[in-house]
């Protein structure tokens, strides 16, 4: 393969097909993850990638692959996921002035950032990722094959009070930030409680000044929330805020609310989940087609060209956890499934 890093540090290595005009198929998954994070998520699909093309040993097809190693898709570092796939598909849009300053100290050109985009000479796209979720391992199956990836939003919350003396300060003349925060955080877990297939999570707070002995004058909070219903998902995040600015009224507190996603969810492509299933099948597998709760560069991908994606089986369905795993012969079946999801490909180029 010839392999290089693009402007948005996206590692791509090309194998070319039989002849250099032949269209293109990605085969791709992340490699950046979360703090504290396991060994599988995201680098799996790009290892799956790299061995794919290893066992066409030489053997050209009448497609070219190419792997891709996106540089970022949890949004962990700059609050904004995948800026990796989203240069790919074209949609990267304006920049972050970090994620800039980042990639120039990375010493990449980020005014290339538009060359990073597919040609219209793609084929589709191929994403493998462990499941996440305990799905697949209750059924006993160890892939799965995507039909949808829910859709999700993030946002930037802020609840402003007033920093004062915790030992001098009465209760009732407070403006305590953090405790705002913790209110609204309950409401937040309530709001999916009460609203079937929901999920809402606020897995990050800063609290300033962060001293034991001062009341919390401002608490960053993170917010993301998923449905595979777009509009039960924007309604919730209405809801939600909506709820932060009663507390903050109440409390004395301003708060400052920055949408940083809203990404649709998206369907996977018919054809190429066609053959996916039927690789799975002719492998010796039993299928089964499920929504992702997880995002993925699949999700961008699929405004670009067809995608498509299968899960492995996640042991004790745990990951952005160390303890996430994988099972040996599950990786073994998804290179099964892969290798037969190439020649099927193969065979219908051809016509
Ligand atoms: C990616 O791991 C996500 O947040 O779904
Ligand atoms: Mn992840
Ligand atoms: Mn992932």
């Amino acid at each position: 393969m010839s392999v290089h890093v693009d402007a948005a540090g996206n590692i791509r290595g090309c194998y070319s097909a039989t002849q250099p005009s032949m269209p293109r198929l990605l085969i791709g998954s992340h490699l950046d993850t979360v703090p504290r994070a396991g060994a599988f998520d995201g680098v799996l699909g790009v290892v799956l990638g790299v061995a794919l093309v290893n066992l066409l040993a030489g053997r050209r097809l009448n497609f070219q692959i190419e792997v891709v190693g996106f540089s970022e898709e949890e949004g962990v570092r700059f609050g904004v996921p995948f800026i990796g796939s989203r240069a790919l598909a074209g949609t990267a849009g304006d920049i972050d002035v970090l994620v800039l300053d980042a990639i120039r100290a990375f010493g990449l050109d980020p005014s290339r950032i538009g060359e990073a985009r597919v040609g219209d000479d793609a084929l589709g796209y191929l994403e493998f990722h462990i499941e996440q979720g305990p799905l697949l391992e209750s059924l006993d199956f160890p892939l799965g094959v995507v039909e949808a990836i829910v859709g999700q939003s993030r946002v930037d919350v802020v609840f402003e009070g007033k920093a004062n003396h915790a030992g001098t300060t009465p209760m009732n003349l407070r403006r305590d930030a953090l405790a705002g925060a913790a209110e609204w955080i309950c409401k937040v877990e309530s709001e999916a409680q009460a609203t079937h297939g929901l999920v809402a999570t606020v897995g990050r707070l800063q609290v300033q000044p962060g001293a034991g002995n001062v009341i919390a004058g401002t608490a960053l909070a993170s917010l993301d929330v998923r449905h595979a219903d777009d509009a039960i998902r924007k309604r919730a995040v209405a809801a939600i805020q909506e709820h932060a600015n009663e507390i903050a009224t109440r409390r004395g507190l301003s708060v400052s609310w920055e949408c940083r996603l809203d990404q649709a969810s998206v369907a996977m492509d018919p054809l190429l989940m066609e053959n996916l299933k039927h690789s799975v099948r002719v492998s010796g597998y039993p299928l089964h087609q499920m929504v992702s709760g997880a995002g993925h560069d699949a999700m961008i991908m699929a405004t670009r060209m067809p995608a498509a994606m299968l899960f492995l089986r996640s042991p004790g369905g745990i990951s952005h956890h160390p303890d996430e795993n994988v099972r040996a012969e599950d990786v073994a079946a998804a290179l099964m499934a892969g290798e037969a999801f190439l020649e099927k490909l193969r065979e219908s180029a051809l016509s």
